[in-house]
């Protein structure tokens, strides 16, 4: 018999055509937005569960799962919405989706820069507006980004394809990671063991770190303050990474020029002071929505959940 596949919102069709062909699956046909009680209500008897970074699966949750769940695939790369340490303690395997997504979100880091720094959705905002009055020398100018320096923080598959697309804006990349990349990888790239270093010499910062506890609110006051006056800030990373207090207060002074963001921390809601402020392109984390990239995501989701039931490690198992 199929083993039952709980998912937890509507997937790309070919992805659930998949799913309901290998599964007894319950899809999302109305892709209604699970709290944790509805979760856990549809997951009683299923074998394992497909879910979304929407879904907080915390030890709480992992506590109330009933036994038959043996599996937790997430369609992401980012696994910071899963407690994957209770996940271990209860003997639940979880998975991820990587690589899949690395051009795509590494494409939305770049549409940001460009878009933070060149002032894009100011311009579409007067157009829309009905208040563009034509060309003018002064009108809406911005930063320039070719041959700028480009500080990549999180130099893993998102940060290093990030790198490969600036070079191609003659940028001058700096990186910090915890470890640092061997020369093929680094490219010429300059490594900065100490992130906090790295902020001084950088005009354009894209985040690129995972989430969770130990990077909670990294760029705070303190190291928005190193960055130079008119630096640009990017992240299309998580957006538990920066402290929005603080990045508002850097945008409203001038001393960071522009920013660019596809998530945020409580998502779907975004901190009301992003909301009027016109030196910030705002994006609904959009990072790896594209038709090849979502397929591609469930493709790799079903392969872990495929091997896992087949008695086979799962490619992707985190936890
Ligand atoms: C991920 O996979 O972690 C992304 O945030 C979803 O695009």
């Amino acid at each position: 018999m199929a083993p039952t596949l709980l998912v937890s919102r509507r997937l790309p069709p070919v992805v659930e055509q998949r799913a309901a062909a290998s599964y007894s699956a319950r899809l999302n046909a109305n892709d209604e937005p699970y709290s944790a009680e509805r979760l856990l209500a549809l997951a009683q008897g299923a074998d394992g569960l497909l879910v979304c970074p929407g879904n907080t699966v915390d030890a709480a949750l992992i506590g109330r799962l009933p036994a038959s769940v043996k599996i937790v695939a997430t369609y992401s790369v980012g696994f910071d919405h899963i407690d994957v340490k209770a996940a271990a303690q209860r003997g639940l395997v979880v998975t991820n989706t990587p690589e899949v997504l690395t051009d795509a979100t590494a494409d939305t880091a770049i549409l940001l820069m460009l878009a933070a720094a060149r002032r894009a959705g100011e311009g579409e905002r007067l157009l829309r507006a009905g208040q563009w009055d034509g060309w003018r020398p002064t009108q809406l100018l911005g930063t320039h980004v070719s041959g700028k320096r480009l500080g990549i923080l999180g130099m893993g598959r998102i940060g290093q394809a990030v790198a490969k697309r600036a070079r191609g804006f003659d940028m001058v990349i700096h990186y910090s990671d915890i470890r640092r990349l061997g020369p093929a990888q680094e490219q010429g790239a300059i490594y900065h063991a100490d992130p906090d270093e790295l902020l001084g010499h950088v005009d354009v910062l894209s985040l690129h770190m995972p989430g969770g506890a130990d990077t909670a609110k990294f760029l705070n006051a303190a190291r928005l303050a190193r960055l130079p006056k008119g630096a640009v800030v990017v992240n299309s990373a998580r957006g538990t990474l920066v402290d929005d207090d603080a990045l508002i207060a850097a945008l409203k002074s001038g001393h960071i020029a522009a920013a660019g963001l596809d998530v945020y921390a409580n998502e779907p809601h975004l901190h009301a002071g992003y909301r009027t402020l016109e030196n910030v392109c705002l994006l609904p984390h959009l990072g790896s929505a594209t038709v090849e990239t979502r397929n591609a995501m469930g493709f790799r989701a079903l392969d872990n959940l495929d091997a896992f039931f087949a008695g086979k490690p799962p490619p992707d198992r985190v936890a």
